[in-house]
C-alpha cells in the first residue's frame, strides 16, 4: 500500500504567504523583543504557533456559514449541531460555547470550589486555571512514562489509575467533584489515551461514585490512534470508537477549534439534568442564550459540518501521518523529539538539543527564535519561560521539568511540501546548533509571561 501522507482533499482558495529575507526577519525578531507571540501572522511563512481556531474549512462549512439560520433562539443551526453533537457523544445535553475554556469555566464554577481537588491525566493550561480559579486544586496524574521525552509508549497519555485510587482512598470521595481524562493529552505531546484505560477510569469512578468528564478537543485523533494501536480496535470505524469513549463518560468540555476543524466554537456535554440547568444559567449570563452560547448560527452550521467531516477515516490518516512524517524528517537527522510522535504537533526536546544552553538561559526560546531567523516558521515554547516558577522562600526562579519547543500542525492548512520545508529548516537548526546562544528576559508580567516578555540574546551581552 502507498504509505505517502496524501491529503483527501484539493485547493479550490489559495491564501498568498509571504516570504522575508533573512535581514527583514532579524529586524522583525528585534522590534518583536524576540518573543514569536508579538511577531504579526503575515510575517510568518509557516505559521505552527497552535492548531488550535487555525483549521481551513471545507466547501461544505463555508457553504454552512451562508445556510446559517441567524434566529436569536432555536435556530434551525443550534439543531443540527445538537443532532450531531449528541449522534457522536450521546449527551443528553448539548450545551453551546464560545470556545473550550468557556465550558471550563461554567463546569469548574459549579463544581469546583475551596478543598477540591481535580485529578486529571495532565491538565491542559486552561483547564488548571480555571480549576484554580474556582478555589480548587488542579492535580496532573500522567502515567511515569508520560514524563520521559524518549520514552516509546502507544497510550503515553493514559492517566495513572493506581496513583488515581490512592489519591481517592487518601482524599476521599467528597473532596473530588469530578475526574477528568484529556484525549489526546496536549500537555504531555499530544499522546493517545486508550480505550482501556477509559474504560478502566470508569470503573474506578464507579467503584467511587464519581462523575468522569472527558476534554474532547482532540477526540477524534485520539479515537483514530485506538483503531491503530489497541488490540481488537482495527476493524471498528472511528465514529463507533468515539461513541464508545463518550459512553463511559459523565460529560464532556471541547474545543471544537481542534476536531470540530472550525476557527471558533466549542460545547459542553452533559447526562445530569440539575447540572445542565445550572450550567444553562451560568451561560446565559456570559455566553448567550442556551441554543447559541456565545456563537452565530453559522458557526454552529460549520461546527455540525467540521463534527462530521473529523471522523472521516482518510481525512485522520493523512492528518496523522502528516505529523508523523515530520517527527520521523527530524528525527532521523537526530533532533531529539518526544515520541512517540502525537496527533497534533512535534514536541522538540531543546533541552537535550541544546545541552550547553541552561535552563535558565531558555534554550527552547533561543530554539524558536532561531527557526524563525531561519526560515521564517513560528513555533512555540513550552518550557522555562512557559511555565515559570518562583521558590516559595527564596523567590529564586525554577526551571519548568522540561524545556519543549512544540511544532503544532494546523488541520488541513499545510501540505506535505511545506511540512519538509519545516523539516529542512529545522534540521539546518540543528546542525548548527552548537553556535545558538541563549537569551534573557529584558521585561516580563507577573503572570502568563510567556505573551508579552521580551527577550535580548546573551551573545549580544
Ligand atoms: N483543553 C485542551 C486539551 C486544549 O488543548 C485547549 C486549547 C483547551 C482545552 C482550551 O480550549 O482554546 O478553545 O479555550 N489549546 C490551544 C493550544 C490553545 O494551543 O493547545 P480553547
Amino acid at each position: 500500500m502507498v504509505k505517502y501522507p496524501l491529503e483527501p482533499y484539493r485547493i479550490k482558495v489559495v491564501e498568498r504567504i509571504r516570504t522575508t529575507t533573512r535581514a527583514e526577519r532579524e529586524q522583525i525578531l528585534k522590534e518583536a523583543g524576540y518573543n514569536l507571540f508579538l511577531v504579526k501572522g503575515e510575517d510568518c511563512l509557516i505559521d505552527l504557533l497552535t492548531d488550535s481556531g487555525t483549521s481551513a474549512m471545507s466547501d461544505e462549512q463555508w457553504a454552512g456559514l451562508v445556510r446559517g439560520d441567524e434566529s436569536y433562539a432555536s435556530s434551525r443551526s443550534f439543531f443540527r449541531f445538537e443532532r450531531v453533537v449528541k449522534e457522536i457523544t450521546g449527551f443528553t445535553h448539548v450545551i453551546p460555547t464560545h470556545q473550550g475554556r468557556a465550558s471550563e469555566r461554567i463546569l469548574f464554577s459549579i463544581m469546583g470550589g475551596e478543598g477540591k481537588t481535580v485529578p486529571n491525566n495532565t491538565h491542559f493550561d486552561t483547564t488548571r486555571a480555571n480549576v484554580e480559579f474556582s478555589g480548587a486544586t488542579a492535580l496532573d496524574l500522567a502515567i511515569p512514562e508520560a514524563r520521559i521525552p524518549a520514552e516509546e509508549h502507544p497510550f503515553k497519555g493514559n492517566i495513572d489509575l493506581t496513583a488515581l485510587e490512592q489519591l481517592i482512598e487518601e482524599q476521599g470521595t467528597e473532596n473530588i467533584p469530578l475526574v477528568m481524562i484529556t484525549i489526546t493529552n496536549n500537555t504531555s505531546g499530544g499522546q493517545p489515551v486508550s480505550l482501556e484505560n477509559i474504560r478502566a477510569a470508569r470503573e474506578v469512578c464507579d467503584r467511587a461514585g464519581l462523575p468522569l468528564f472527558i476534554d474532547a478537543c482532540r477526540f477524534a485523533e485520539n479515537a483514530w490512534f485506538i483503531k491503530e494501536r489497541e488490540p481488537g480496535q482495527g476493524d471498528r470505524s472511528i465514529a463507533e470508537i468515539a461513541g464508545e469513549i463518550f459512553s463511559y463518560a459523565d460529560g464532556c468540555t471541547m474545543s471544537a477549534k481542534k476536531d470540530g476543524l472550525v476557527n471558533i466554537g466549542g460545547f459542553l456535554g452533559l447526562h445530569d439534568d440539575e447540572l445542565a440547568v445550572k450550567a444553562k444559567n451560568l451561560l446565559i449570563l456570559t455566553e448567550g442564550f442556551t441554543t447559541y452560547g456565545g456563537l452565530a448560527g453559522r458557526d454552529l452550521e460549520a461546527i455540525a459540518q467540521g463534527l462530521e467531516e473529523v471522523l472521516e477515516d482518510d481525512y485522520l490518516t493523512c492528518r496523522i501521518n502528516q505529523v508523523r512524517s515530520l517527527g520521523e524528517a527530524i528525527s532521523e537527522a537526530g533532533v531529539p523529539i518526544v515520541k512517540p510522535t502525537g496527533g497534533h504537533a512535534i514536541y522538540i526536546d531543546a533541552r537535550a538539543m541544546l545541552p550547553h544552553i541552561p535552563p535558565l538561559e531558555y534554550p527552547g526560546q533561543a530554539f524558536v527564535i532561531e527557526l524563525y531567523r531561519e526560515a521564517g516558521i513560528r513555533a512555540v515554547e513550552i518550557g522555562s519561560v512557559m511555565f515559570a516558577h518562583r521558590d516559595p522562600e527564596t523567590g529564586e526562579e525554577l526551571p519548568a521539568d522540561l524545556d519543549l519547543v512544540r511544532l503544532a500542525i494546523p488541520r488541513r492548512v499545510y501540505t506535505q511540501s511545506h511540512l519538509e520545508y519545516v523539516a529542512e529548516a529545522v534540521r539546518a537548526v540543528f546542525e548548527r546548533r552548537d553556535s545558538i546562544h541563549g537569551v534573557r528576559i529584558t521585561e516580563q508580567a507577573p503572570m502568563l509571561r510567556h505573551f508579552n516578555a521580551r527577550f535580548s540574546p546573551l551573545e549580544d551581552k
